[in-house]
């Protein structure tokens, strides 16, 4: 971290409209849609030459923004000039032999909160379980608590902080939830501010509503108190979040003992019409009928999915038949940090065609990480994904289950120029190295945003 320059609002490439990365061992496209089944550990590669060839090898152009062309040097030059886009124009980025992917996207993180939770890790360790603690007032309640509490530039501070944390990682955008106000104008709050980091860049940031992350402490205390909040979500949250044009979707935890799926689908259903798209945590402790919930509204991604029963998984694999898949959108680093056995069944996931994507699910409780290579790491060793599917699960995966399958996640002509150069030659060994440091450059939009110092 402290060797690599975060450079505010980007080095403009020089002043110049184009950029050139050039230098590249392998180019890593992901071009070629969403990946399911056999296709997910295709990460389409072009270029992969003997070395950093300074005269040859492949070249990703990029302009005002965009990936322009990718191609052989000679070539791709050759049309630059007789295309109207003179070399003059662009800059040069030199990937100094370390492979090139798109950036990686976190489609699932709780980005901000307030406080820190290392006593529940303790807990744990002894034996209480992860519902247990949030039944006993502790849990998502206790960072409610704190958050509340919080001040927005403490808020704020905290979240460009973590944004520069994965960032380093080699993130370009991320999905952040609300959850932890769980009372309108905290809620309000933490959406706001997720959206204002996100517009300061250089990392997009798209919002969340998660108003039914857990019951508060204010609505235990009554009776029929899960329904009464869910009843205040439906009339007080949704609508005031709407109104407030900050959340692009709706999330909710479904799990036996916080909401049930019948309180799931009510609240998907509300926000749907008012134009929130729906995402779910489902399944993450004990098949809870997440996975069949999320297919039966359409969501763009089911999340976590550690114990979907039997028909959930038939109901994600045939609505991977259908126009609209529903993304597994599968955290590990949760699982691993809960010190749970059962992982997702992400093998099962593939064969039988659901598309995979993977995210952090950074937040003070059960996964404190910022790190996608690190995510990747994991998926690797217990999820058993190759390292081309788990590259996959963070690029154009990770893009179809934000519903941004065409503007990011792969490198092709017209799409947004999101790439990190990486310090290893291969993709491959991103997974392979845990916890390193491994991010060169990133380029955000065409723009140098972070470059690791030369030694
Ligand atoms: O995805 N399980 C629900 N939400 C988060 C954890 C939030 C917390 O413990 O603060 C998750 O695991
Ligand atoms: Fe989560």
């Amino acid at each position: 971290m402290s060797s690599l320059r975060l450079i505010q609002g980007g080095r403009a490439a020089e002043g110049l409209p184009g950029l050139l990365v050039e230098g590249a061992a392998e180019i890593a496209t992901l071009a070629g849609g969403l990946r399911r089944g056999a296709s997910q550990d295709d990460v389409a590669i072009v270029g992969a030459t003997e070395g950093p060839s300074a005269e040859g090898g492949q070249v990703i152009a990029c302009w005002e923004g965009r990936v322009l062309a990718i191609g052989p040097r000679p070539e791709l030059e050759q049309a630059l000039e007789a295309g109207g886009y003179p070399l003059s124009r662009f800059a040069r980025l030199d990937a100094m032999g370390g492979a090139v992917t798109p950036g990686l996207i976190d489609p699932h993180t709780h980005l901000l909160f307030a406080g820190s939770r290392e006593a529940e890790l303790v807990l744990r360790q002894r034996g209480a379980g992860y519902l247990e603690i949030l039944a006993a007032g502790g849990g998502i309640l206790s960072t409610v608590a704190a958050t509340r509490e919080a001040s927005v530039d403490a808020l704020e501070e905290h979240g460009r902080r973590w944004l520069g944390e994965m960032l380093a990682h080699g993130t370009t955008t991320i999905e952040a939830k609300s959850g932890y106000g769980l009372d309108l104008a905290t809620e309000l709050r933490l959406l706001d501010i997720a959206h204002r980091l996100g517009v300061a860049g250089p990392i997009d940031v798209l919002p969340t509503w998660l108003g039914a992350h857990a019951v508060p402490a204010e609505f235990r205390s009554r009776p029929e108190g899960a329904e009464a909040y869910v009843r205040h979500c439906l009339d007080e949250q949704l609508p005031g979040v709407a109104a407030q044009g900050r959340a692009r979707f709706a999330d909710v935890f479904c799990e036996a003992g916080v909401f049930t799926p019948d309180q799931s689908r009510r609240i998907l259903e509300a926000a749907a019409r008012l134009g929130l798209q729906p995402r779910l945590h489902a399944d993450e402790i004990a098949p809870s009928g997440g996975a069949e919930l999320a297919v039966e509204v359409g969501a763009l991604s089911a999340d976590h999915l550690a114990a979907p029963s039997t028909a959930g998984i038939d109901a994600l694999a045939n609505a991977a038949e259908s126009d609209h898949p529903v993304v597994a959108t599968l955290l590990p680093a949760t699982t691993w940090f809960l010190m749970h056995d059962d992982f997702a069944p992400a093998r099962t996931f593939i064969e039988r065609g659901v598309p995979v994507a993977l995210a952090t699910d950074f937040n003070p409780g059960t996964s404190p990480t910022t790190s996608l290579p690190f995510v990747m790491t994991v998926a690797c060793l217990e999820l058993k994904l190759t390292p081309s599917e788990a590259l996959a699960a963070v690029t154009i995966n990770a893009a179809h289950a934000l519903g941004r399958g065409d503007e990011i996640g792969s490198l092709e002509p017209g799409k947004v120029a999101d790439l990190v150069v990486w310090r290893v030659p291969t993709h491959r060994q991103i997974p392979y190295w845990p916890a390193a440091d491994l991010v060169r450059t990133v380029v955000k939009a065409g723009r140098v945003v972070l470059e690791r110092a030369p030694a």
